[in-house]
């Protein structure tokens, strides 16, 4: 549905699951995504929260495919629209796809849509002070840091702070602006 550079974001069909339950079982990739604590999933739970999300039509949840592969998944929730904001979520599964800028195309295809087709006027997200990997993908993007949450978070034997970082659609249209041409001598 959303095309980019390396990635397609689609919606998530049955026969993805098998592979998301793996990645939900991965707890590296769990705790740095930071949202319900680790704990083991089975098949038919995955199926079922599967079957409940076909219900509601809220959250906008995509599968991130890179080359006919299910690699990940993201998110755009809490929409608010008095204020115009959404929430940004995103975990790529498959460490093979880790650090090769995936995770950048995705998240600049979920700005887009969210400026362009739902009207935001901001996105925001929360990450850990320690993902140092998400936060430059975020800032790559055009996210700042807009704040932290002291010891918010509770992540492998340690409180850490959560990094709240937001991108302005202002912000985000000047970047989609070409380079301006040099004034010719
Ligand atoms: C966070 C995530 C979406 C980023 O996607 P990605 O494709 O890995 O990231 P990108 O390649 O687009 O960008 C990563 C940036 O971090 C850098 N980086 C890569 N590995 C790193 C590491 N181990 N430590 C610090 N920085 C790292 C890259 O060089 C790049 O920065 P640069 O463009 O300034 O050079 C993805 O890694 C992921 O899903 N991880 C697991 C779950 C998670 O952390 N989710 C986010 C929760 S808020």
């Amino acid at each position: 549905m959303l095309k980019g550079d390396k990635v397609l974001l689609r919606a998530v069909r049955p026969d993805d699951l098998e592979r998301y339950v793996e990645f939900l079982n991965d707890v590296e990739t769990q705790v740095l995504a930071g949202g319900a604590l680790p704990r083991p999933l089975s098949l038919p739970q995955v199926q079922a929260h599967y079957q409940e999300s076909l219900k509601q039509e809220h959250d906008v949840w995509f599968a991130i495919d890179a080359g006919q592969r299910f690699i990940g998944q993201c998110t755009l929730q809490r929409f608010d629209p008095a204020g115009q904001t959404c929430q940004l979520g995103i975990s790529i599964g498959d460490k093979d796809y880790w650090g090769r800028g995936y995770g950048r195309d995705a998240v600049e295809q979920l700005l887009k849509y969210a400026f362009r087709l739902r009207n935001m006027r901001r996105v925001w997200l929360g990450t850990s002070e320690t993902n140092e990997r998400a936060q430059r993908c975020y800032r790559a993007c055009g996210f700042i840091e807009e704040g932290r949450l002291r010891q918010h978070r509770w992540t492998d034997n340690r409180y850490e702070d959560e990094v709240l970082m937001g991108v302005l659609r202002t912000e985000w249209e000047a970047r989609q602006q070409p380079e301006a041409e040099p004034p010719t001598p």
